[in-house]
């Protein structure tokens, strides 16, 4: 499956120091699994953690779970030594945290092309820093670039911004960085909700992130998968709709018409175009086993 007609809807964290929860990633309903390397895991474990990983990642399991690893930063003491362990097994993509610059991307792209297992290694970028959020633009659109994830904690505590429900304080960053993502044509996940019994709170923020454009949203913990996985989807009155709007714009072409009307809103192919989206994102979903 290609990245873009990928689902990332259910994106989850595991810390890569806990060998229980990444063997139950094997039987989750996840799109995604963020192996962590970076914040998740205490200093005392980071060299175990590398090698845990490594040994996962090449032993396999993971089904059709896209795989990702988050590397530590490259200018702290365990970056090069997490980029040199887990490259050499040719990983799906890594996650690079704290990203302030495109420069980051072009420097780690280049280790990369000279490492024949990774050859198709996309490079995904925590946004998570003023600085990063101000360069998101370029940082997208750099060589490899497969995605960028919302680091909102992180984010939260450099801009000094309070937690909201509405999340208003965070809006413009979020927005800055979506702009960034589609312009470059690569995914997009949402920050993390940390309050993870606090079912309803996820749900709202999910559909705030779902209607913002957001492909899914990064997750803690087991119990959060299933929300996240039915917010992204397109529901069946999305589908539904969409299976009518181009049945009608095509008998509305028939006639030599551009415009349709379903449901008393006009129809014209830019609509079909969404639409198109909705019916090849539900059988992607499908693909993958619901
Ligand atoms: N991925 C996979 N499995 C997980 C998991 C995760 N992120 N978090 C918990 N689990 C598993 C546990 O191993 C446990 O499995 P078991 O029943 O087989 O023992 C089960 O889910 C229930 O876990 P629970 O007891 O409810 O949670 P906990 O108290 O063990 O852990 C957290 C709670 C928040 C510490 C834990 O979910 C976690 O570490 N999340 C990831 C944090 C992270 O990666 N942060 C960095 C990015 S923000
Ligand atoms: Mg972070």
């Amino acid at each position: 499956m290609d990245d873009l007609a990928r689902p990332y809807r259910s994106v989850l964290y595991i810390p890569g120091s806990n060998e229980r929860a990444l063997e139950k990633a094997k039987g989750l309903a996840v799109d995604a699994i963020i192996f962590d390397l970076e914040d998740a895991v205490a200093i005392d474990a980071k060299a175990e953690a590398r090698a845990l990983v490594a040994r996962m990642l090449s032993d396999g399991g993971f089904g059709g779970r896209f795989q990702i690893v988050r590397l530590n930063g490259m200018t702290t003491e365990w970056g090069a030594a997490d980029f040199d362990t887990i490259a050499a097994v040719g990983p799906q993509a890594i996650l690079l945290p704290k990203v302030g610059s495109a420069a980051e991307i072009e420097a780690a792209a280049a280790r990369l092309d000279s490492i024949p297992a990774c050859a198709g290694t996309k490079i995904w970028a925590m946004m998570e820093t003023p600085q990063g959020i101000l360069n998101a633009a370029s940082i997208a659109g750099g060589p490899r670039m497969g995605g960028l994830v919302m680091g909102t904690n992180d984010l939260a505590k450099e801009l000094m911004t309070r937690f909201r429900a509405d999340r208003e304080p965070m809006l413009t960053s979020l927005q800055l960085c979506l702009l960034a993502a589609r312009a470059a044509g690569i995914a997009i996940v949402d920050g993390v909700y940390n309050a993870f019994k606090d079912e309803d709170g996820l749900r709202a923020e999910c559909a705030q992130g779902r209607d913002m454009g957001f492909d899914g949203k990064t997750l803690i913990h087991p119990a959060q998968v299933a929300v996240a996985n039915e917010a992204f989807a397109p529901s069946e009155a999305d589908i539904d709709l969409a299976r009518r709007q181009i049945a009608a714009f095509e008998a509305a072409e028939a006639e030599g018409k551009g415009v349709a009307v379903v449901d008393g809103r006009i129809v014209e192919n830019l609509h079909i175009v969404t639409a198109r989206q909705t019916l090849a994102k539900a059988d992607a979903i499908a693909a993958l086993g619901g």
